[in-house]
């Protein structure tokens, strides 16, 4: 049975206030946090560390999810996993070896995944698919929230859906779509109807006055997709 999770980015957050907005999250719903780590190198934008991960790790029980948009990979990782990260998903372009990173995120005990951007094709997966915990699609430009969803990402996810499953049923371990980038409660059913698990949503929840409300807009159209596809809508 599918789930449905919902990450809320603090990148889209109050960052004069960020323990707050971690645990108004939390209150209101949120399955995961999407910690979106920039360095001005690998993408145009600057953010947080490990630092600040640790910050906020005893404000909520919630998984952090952490997007590492940098380059290189491997000198974040040790950092990130014990400031609390449950999972930390890199960008393969960003690592010149990327069996051994994610073997790395691995060796801390942390979910491993891989981001894809745009334009990368789903064959980067394919020497690495059955290491894996989490494939992060990126549905914008990785740099900024508030973006429009990338349209074109609703066939990339078909395609990837059926590998997915066909790589759950050979390894029997478990494998997430997560979704990045303008999800919003107009396009949520047609991105989940597509195959995705985990649906990453900025502004759609931070940039919103009532969080609560958001996340349970968000949660109404991902159990119209549920109660048609039989899966178990969080
Ligand atoms: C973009 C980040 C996304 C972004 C999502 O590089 O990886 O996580 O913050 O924000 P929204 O949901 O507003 O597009
Ligand atoms: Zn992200």
């Amino acid at each position: 049975m599918r789930e449905f999770l919902i990450a809320p980015s603090l990148l889209s957050a109050d960052f004069a206030r960020l323990a707050d907005e971690v645990r108004d999250v939390s209150a209101a719903g949120a399955d995961w946090l999407h910690l979106d780590v920039m360095d001005n190198h690998y993408v145009p934008n600057l953010t947080v560390g490990p630092l600040v991960c640790s910050a906020i790790r005893p404000y909520t029980t919630m998984p952090f999810d952490v997007h590492l948009m940098t380059m290189p990979v491997d000198p974040l990782v040790a950092g990130f996993a014990e400031a609390g990260a449950n999972s930390i998903s890199f960008h393969p372009e960003a690592s010149l070896h990327v069996h051994r990173t994610i073997e790395l995120i691995k060796s801390h005990g942390v979910r491993a995944g891989l981001a894809l951007n745009p334009s990368t094709p789903l064959a980067v997966l394919d020497h690495v698919m059955d290491l894996l915990d989490v494939v992060l699609v990126m549905s914008v430009n990785p740099g900024f929230g508030g973006q429009a969803f990338i349209g074109q990402t609703l066939d990339k996810l078909r395609l990837l859906r059926e590998r997915v499953d066909t790589t759950m049923q050979r390894t029997g371990r478990p494998l997430l779509i997560e979704v990045d980038g303008g999800v919003n409660a107009s396009n949520i059913a047609r991105i989940a109807a597509a195959g995705a698990d985990v649906f990453v949503a900025g502004s759609a929840v931070f940039g919103a006055p009532d969080r609560k409300q958001a996340i349970g807009r968000l949660h109404d159209e991902l159990d119209t997709v549920a109660q048609s596809a039989g899966v178990a809508a969080l």
